[in-house]
């Protein structure tokens, strides 16, 4: 299904120049050189992930088969042997409301183990994900995962064995948790971001052959999405990427969450920064042309020299629609309590592929330990030359601060970055006991050792 667009021509459309300028017919089988008529660029339609569907009569259960198996796929018109769930990537997107029970059927049908984990959604501990939690699937077994979708918020699954590998070959969904109570949107769409071909060197990347980094959106180039009239959208954001960082210019549009749903009164946009794993939600109202670009981003200190990028457009009617109002008080950041009880120290470098936290490269690293009940401090300091999206397992955190500046507001995330020579400390109440993985997210570098357990004992 492609979207062809033949007017309103954008920045990326090549005008052919020519001597022919008389003959305007807009004819384009084959002669375009001669004709001088703009090219004609076909650019697909913005679509989203198809919904995964309820086997459940039990409106309080969302229960869905996941198939992960071998798939063929395009990216940017070129073929690509890779993973999907149920044949599609981005997976399935699971919607489900705040309460209900998750219920998953996960079927191997790839040649390798593999689990999934629930990143951001509070899985209880046996449901995580992760192998020492609970055996891999083996390929041809079955599996299924069931828990509370406590929260509200726009969470994902990807597996959590040979993680690197097999996200990026395209094991990764969305997990929709609708809170009944927000106001309703005339659009709620899910964009996932993901990039290819930004390494040569990384056995793990799975460039399309020859190609220069792309960007897709739900899997498409630079898709348009073209509603039939003017209206309100909450865009709900998840960057895939093993490695690459979105740098979003959300002027104009509402920031209505981060990780964890909406904490707060929504705030005006700016920039929005996605980290890899990271997500976001934007309200906006689409009426007339919008193009959502991402600005030059550097792994190694931000915004960076270059030309931005458009990732989609949407082409409405033009039309008045007005953003629901949201009914939550603005709430300060708690103050930060002045003692640490956890220090992460990440370090590492491109060249030998090497990436530590506090000098160690998991599975040989030191646990610490706290106990249910704690108010637990974090602080995450960054002394590698690029940004690592820090992620933790098992609990959300508060931002207590970045660089020592506390944000104007309340903020939870599971996925923050953090800046080179950045510091970042964190807070949560340990509510739940296990031995929970934290790791950057930039897949390759959890890979290359950038991992640790933080062992939360229950009280006795
Ligand atoms: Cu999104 Cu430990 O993972
Ligand atoms: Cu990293």
């Amino acid at each position: 299904m492609r979207w062809v667009l033949a007017v309103g021509l954008s920045a990326c459309t090549a005008t052919v120049p020519s001597d022919d300028v008389e003959d305007g017919t807009g004819d384009t089988d084959g002669d375009r050189v001669e004709t001088g008529v703009p090219e004609v660029v076909e650019r697909p339609a913005f679509g989203v992930p198809a919904e995964a569907a309820d086997e459940n009569d039990d409106p309080d259960v969302l229960e869905v088969t996941l198939t992960a198996a071998p798939a063929t796929y395009e990216v940017g018109g070129r073929t690509v042997e890779g993973y999907a769930y149920d044949g599609q990537v981005p997976g399935p997107t699971l919607r489900a409301r705040v309460g209900d029970t998750l219920v998953v059927h996960l079927e191997n049908r790839l040649e390798v183990p593999t689990t999934i984990h629930w990143h951001g959604a509070g899985a209880p501990y046996a449901m995580d994900g992760v192998p020492w939690q609970r055996d891999p699937t083996a390929a041809g077994e079955d599996f299924t995962y069931t828990f509370e979708l406590t929260e509200a918020g726009t969470f994902w699954y990807h597996p959590h064995f040979d993680t690197a590998r097999q996200v990026d070959l395209g094991l990764y969904g969305v997990l929709v948790v609708e809170d009944p109570d927000e106001p309703t949107f005339d659009h709620d769409l899910v964009v996932v971001f993901d990039s290819w071909g930004e390494s040569d060197d990384d056995p793990h990347q799975h460039a399309p052959e020859g190609s220069d980094l792309v960007w897709t959106v739900n899997g498409a180039v630079d898709p348009v999405w073209a509603p039939d009239a003017a209206g309100t959208v909450r865009w709900r954001l998840l960057n895939a990427s093993n490695t690459g960082y979105v740098a979003l210019d959300a002027d104009g549009l509402q920031v209505l969450a981060g990780d964890q749903g909406v904490e707060v009164a929504p705030r005006q946009g700016g920039q929005v920064v996605l980290g890899p794993g990271d997500r976001a939600e934007l309200g906006a109202v689409a009426s007339g042309t919008w193009e959502a670009v991402s600005a030059p981003w550097s792994l190694h200190g931000g915004a960076a020299w270059g030309d931005p990028m458009r990732l989609w457009s949407v082409e409405a009617r033009p039309g008045a629609a007005t953003l629901p109002t949201f009914d939550v008080p603005s709430r300060a950041p708690t103050p930060d309590p002045g003692r640490t009880d956890v220090t992460y120290t990440l370090q590492g470098d491109g060249g030998s592929g090497a990436w530590r936290i506090n000098h160690e490269a998991f599975p040989d690293v030191t646990i610490a330990t706290v106990d249910v009940g704690d108010d637990v401090v974090i602080e995450v300091r960054n002394l590698s030359p690029t940004n690592h999206p820090f992620h933790g397992h098992g609990h959300a955190f508060e931002v207590l601060s970045i660089d020592g500046v506390p944000p104007d507001r309340y903020r939870v995330e599971d996925t923050l970055d953090v800046p080179v020579n950045g510091v970042v400390r964190l807070r949560y109440e340990a509510t739940r006991a296990g031995d929970w993985m934290q790791h950057c997210h930039i897949l390759p570098h959890a890979d290359g050792g950038m991992m640790t357990v933080l062992r939360v004992l229950p009280t006795p």
